[in-house]
């Protein structure tokens, strides 16, 4: 396997890409709703298709945080059946200012519902409910809804606008962010979808509130990701802050949230359709992906084979002599100190490699790695087969 070097990538700040407004604004109540604290603004930067990302307490209940949205008569809140019954009725008050009907669809919950069947469940409802191509789809859930939605609202009647509101950490600082949206096929994940932005992202802390800790510890390997490949001060934050983090302290989510969706903004911002800078983003994911499938999908949550994926892709690093035994011991540390596994499951080195060569981001078979050095700037390229299997003997069991 031939090395192949990349481009050095690393993100500055200042660059004049991301705008982002950390005063504490507190809205009016009004009778219908509580006061909502937004505490952090970050904008995506694409020209005509520029949006804001809204990160706060209480957001979801307060109709002043939909305003200047797309004007219709009817929305539709696109949920699931475990997100709904929490909070839609607390959305659907807070829409009612803006729009006269307020629909809602309920999937069933799952990676395994992420499919044409559920899709269809939207469309039938919006075509049942004579729905034109005015209507504003609310994506209420974690990533599934998320890309479901927008993938629905990218192809109903050519295009209708939709807002996210993420409740998933996950989906809060990634998957609600950049416009990818797709449903899974029995072939590939993620196989069939369309990029398609959002109209604004409205991050609502209080939603975490109920989230399974499992899934906030999948989350935070998303997050963690954004520091080695971005921001050497941020994975000095994160060592400093996971504790709080972990706890749900409220402070500590909201950077964390706000540098993360800063640093997805930048990389989006530059290369929105994920011709080279984006798949820095995929930090962890080579290997993650092979944990992933290797297993069967749904055995380990996505951020867990994520965080493993990170501590192979940091050793590989330290192996090319990108960054220090020490840089990939702090990273190895922190997902561990995270409660995210660290030893990946022994499918085999050449079990690892196969799944690896079909992942997206290889070319030609050559498997393509996001790699790190120094830290905080990361690179994709390929790697000596010798390494690869070392790192997978090292972290496999
Ligand atoms: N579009 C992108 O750029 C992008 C990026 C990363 C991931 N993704 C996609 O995101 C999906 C994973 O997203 P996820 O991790 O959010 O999973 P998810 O949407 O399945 O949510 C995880 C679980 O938490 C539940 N849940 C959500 N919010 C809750 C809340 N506030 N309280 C209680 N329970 C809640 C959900 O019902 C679900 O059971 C995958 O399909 C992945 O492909 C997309
Ligand atoms: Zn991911």
């Amino acid at each position: 396997m031939p090395l192949r070097r990349g481009r050095a990538l690393s993100l500055r700040e200042g660059s004049g890409l991301i705008q982002s407004d950390t005063a504490f604004m507190a809205s009016t109540p009004t009778p219908s709703a509580a006061p909502s604290q937004v505490s952090a603004t970050v904008s995506i930067d694409l020209g005509d298709r520029s949006y804001d990302i809204l990160i706060g307490r209480g957001l979801l209940t307060d109709p002043a945080r939909f305003a200047g949205l797309p004007k219709s008569s009817t929305a539709l809140i696109v949920t699931n059946t475990t997100v709904g019954p929490l909070y839609t009725a607390q959305l659907k008050q807070a829409l009612a200012a803006h729009h006269k009907t307020v629909l809602d669809v309920e999937l069933p919950d799952g990676e395994a519902y992420k499919d044409w069947p559920a899709l269809n469940q939207v469309f039938t409802k919006l075509l049942e409910s004579a729905c034109d191509r005015k209507t504003v789809l609310y994506a209420l859930g974690g990533g599934v809804v998320g890309d479901m939605t927008g993938f629905a609202a990218a192809c109903y009647m050519r295009g209708v606008p939709f807002v996210q509101v993420p409740t998933t950490l996950l989906a809060q600082v990634d998957s609600s962010v950049g416009g990818k949206t797709a449903i899974n096929h029995p072939a590939g994940k993620n196989m069939i979808g369309a990029f398609y932005q959002p109209q604004r992202v409205i991050c609502d802390l209080n939603t975490l509130s109920t989230l399974p800790q499992r899934e906030l510890l999948a989350g935070i390997a998303e997050v963690i990701k954004y520091g080695p490949i971005a921001d050497a001060d941020f994975l000095a934050w994160l060592e400093a802050n996971l504790d709080a983090l972990l706890a749900r302290d409220l402070d500590a989510l909201t950077h964390a949230i706000k540098r993360s969706c800063e640093i997805k903004a930048w990389v989006v911002g530059q290369d929105e359709k994920e011709s080279g800078l984006r798949a820095i983003l995929n930090f962890g994911h080579t290997f993650g992906h092979a944990i992933e499938a290797g297993l069967g999908y749904g055995e380990w949550l996505h951020g867990e084979a994520v965080g493993c994926g990170m501590v192979m892709a940091a050793d590989l690093s330290a192996r090319m002599g990108l960054i220090s035994v020490q840089d990939f011991e702090r990273i190895k540390r922190l997902v561990e100190r995270a409660g995210l596994p660290t030893i990946g499951p022994d499918l085999g080195a050449d079990r690892y490699i196969e799944l690896m060569q079909v992942d997206k981001k290889a070319e030609a078979g050559e498997i393509r790695f996001v790699l790190i050095g120094p830290m905080g700037q990361a690179t994709t390229q390929g790697a000596p087969e010798s390494l690869v299997r070392e790192v997978l003997a090292a972290h496999t069991r």
